[in-house]
């Protein structure tokens, strides 16, 4: 133990130096935030049903299904479609992600894992450099960062298992198609991440092609967005179920794409996809259940493992957004996301002790290392341990009989890795950077790993997405998640709290500031919005605080006797609250 809190020092020191290249390469995606005054923010009213998703038109096809009758599933497949047309930026079908769906029909808490994997080629030092240490350029801006795509297989087979069955896939398909085909006005929010993004993207042959205008400069604001192959693409899909996509032209199209671009990615590759069921990880907090994502995604041990650590003070004894409250939240973030480092990764191929992590006795132990009136610093939060003993989006769903949905999906960095498959019109990921290259190197987040996360054939890289919904005996009460990398966590930990301790109306909690720790660096990145003495506190409490704190968008949905309560996250432009 002795050695091994030696080596972990080490890591802690030689991060500082690794984060600097990894905040500069997410610089662009960093915006300053200026909530509004959280005593005036109300939640928007829905009385059926509710779709609160990043972007609107995306929201209304699925409000539209709602409306025909549709459950939150149906509606959240069609959502999820309409945005890989809507929301380029991370809406996909050439990316990934996670559901969490509670099934009143069923009577079923699940999870669907739609989480890309690797290739089958896929070696171990994969994104090593010829010195033998990572290469970033690798991980994050080649086709060898491509993973083989999931949402088509996701998305259909949660419309298989789970949707009500008035409607086939051609019907939820095609809003999308139509989306794709007959194009939409650019709004500012897109031309200005466009804009931020296409001279990555026009590294690729073509791959700006129908995001230009005829000029070969970015789309602008008001202009129209025609996906012709997209739309082809889609119809596929619609024709002949996922083996339109992962079999015949368009897989071809794909490999094609991949392979020109110098990746590794083959037909075998996409046609042996599958998505995969899995039990949700569950927990309970104050009385609350708590149901999110389980592996390869850390986002919901993490979030329970922060939870269960928490329930021990008397939050909401502490004023909202205090510093003694702030502390404590960011203590239990520590310690949770180095647990997160050190044991998380593909269940397939790594045996993680998420039973150990998850149990109150655990937390109970951990919360016994904190010190309310100091910060733990994060060379000494590994003294515990269970063995001693840019871009992402996501959605929120309800329907009228209480089912929800929770989805979060992404082609990692915004527009991925910038490469439009020619032909197919899908814009790819570049999630394998989410493994870690060498044991000790961290991901575009910061995110340090070690040998649980390493590249592997077929393997999905560890995530932070955080699909959760919170139940009350057995029912709905809060259904949220959020994009932005480490952070997704820590945004749905905070959302959690502030509804559940501190009561508060769903809007106000999710545009309150938020504060976030993962454990290294070992630093508090804050929003803008605390006060210059609320920070003062907290250094003096002897934690590095830093502004600002990267980009999360939690749309979420509050349950209530009085009805549906949606919370468009205002930190992004666009998002809306579609219900009926
Ligand atoms: N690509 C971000 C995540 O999955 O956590």
């Amino acid at each position: 133990m002795a050695v091994f809190a030696i080596r972990w020092r080490r890591v802690v020191a030689t991060f500082v130096l690794a984060f600097a290249f990894t905040a500069t390469a997410l610089a662009q995606e960093r915006r300053s935030y200026a909530p509004p005054d959280l005593a005036t923010v109300r939640a928007i009213a829905a009385e059926h049903g509710m779709v609160v998703a990043q972007e609107r038109l995306a929201a209304q096809v699925g409000a539209d299904i709602l409306r025909q009758g549709g459950n939150a599933v149906d509606a959240a497949v069609a959502t999820g479609f309409a945005l890989a047309v809507t929301y380029p930026r991370a809406g996909n079908i050439g990316g990934g992600g996670f559901m969490v769906i509670h099934s009143t029909e069923r009577k079923e808490d699940v999870a669907i894992d739609y989480r890309e994997t690797a290739p089958a080629a896929t070696t171990r030092d994969i994104f090593l450099g010829p010195d033998g240490k990572p290469d970033t350029d690798k991980s994050r801006n080649s086709a060898l960062s491509i993973g083989v795509p999931g949402t088509v297989a996701g998305l259909t087979l949660a419309l298989a298992k789970y949707g009500s069955g008035r409607f086939t896939l051609a019907q939820i398909l095609k809003p999308a198609i139509e989306l794709a085909r007959d194009g939409f006005v650019v709004t500012d929010d897109m031309a200005d991440t466009l804009s931020d993004m296409y001279r990555r993207m026009a590294r690729w042959q073509n791959a700006t092609g129908t995001l230009s205008r005829t000029d070969g400069t970015p789309l602008q604001e008001g202009d129209r967005l025609i996906q012709a192959d997209l739309a082809g693409t889609l119809s596929a899909i619609a024709e002949q179920g996922p083996r339109g996509f992962y079999e015949g032209p368009v897989a071809e199209r794909l490999a094609a794409a991949v392979r020109d671009a110098g990746g590794i990615m083959t037909v075998d590759d996409l046609k042996s996809y599958e998505a995969v069921i899995r039990s949700p990880v569950r927990g309970s907090y104050r009385g609350y259940d708590i149901v999110s994502m389980p592996l390869p995604s850390s986002g919901g041990t993490v979030l329970l493992q922060s939870l269960n650590i928490l329930e021990g003070f008397a939050i909401s004894d502490m004023k909202h957004g205090s510093a003694d409250s702030l502390h404590l939240m960011i203590e239990a973030m520590k310690r949770a996301y180095a647990d997160r480092a050190r044991y998380l990764g593909d269940p397939a191929f790594v045996n993680a002790p998420v039973n150990v992590l998850t149990t109150k006795e655990y937390a109970a132990r951990q919360r016994a290392g904190i010190d309310p009136a100091r910060a733990t610093p994060a060379g000494d939060v590994l003294a515990v341990s269970p063995r001693e003993g840019s871009n992402t989006t996501h959605y929120s769903v309800v329907d009228a009989t209480g089912n929800a949905v929770s989805n979060t999906y992404t082609l990692n960095f915004p527009y991925g890795v910038g490469l439009v498959a020619a032909g197919a019109g899908v814009l790819l990921n570049n999630e394998l950077d989410d493994f870690t290259a060498a044991p000790g190197a961290s991901n575009a987040f910061g995110l340090v790993g070690f040998e649980a996360n390493l590249p592997g054939p077929g393997k999905r890289p560890l995530s932070s997405m955080s699909p959760t919904i919170v139940l009350k005996d057995g029912k709905p009460v809060l259904v949220t998640g959020s994009p932005g990398g480490s952070r997704i966590i820590s945004a749905v930990l905070q959302v959690v709290i502030d509804v559940l301790d501190y009561k508060m109306d769903v809007a106000a909690a999710v545009a309150a500031p938020r504060v976030h720790h993962q454990w290294l660096p070992d630093e508090v990145r804050v929003e803008r919005g605390f006060p210059d003495a609320l920070l003062a506190e907290l250094k003096a409490k002897g934690h590095k605080v830093v502004e600002p704190l990267g980009q999360t968008s939690a749309n979420s949905i509050a349950v209530t006797p009085g009805g549906l309560f949606g919370a468009p996250d205002p930190r992004t432009r666009g998002a809306a609250a579609a219900g009926h």
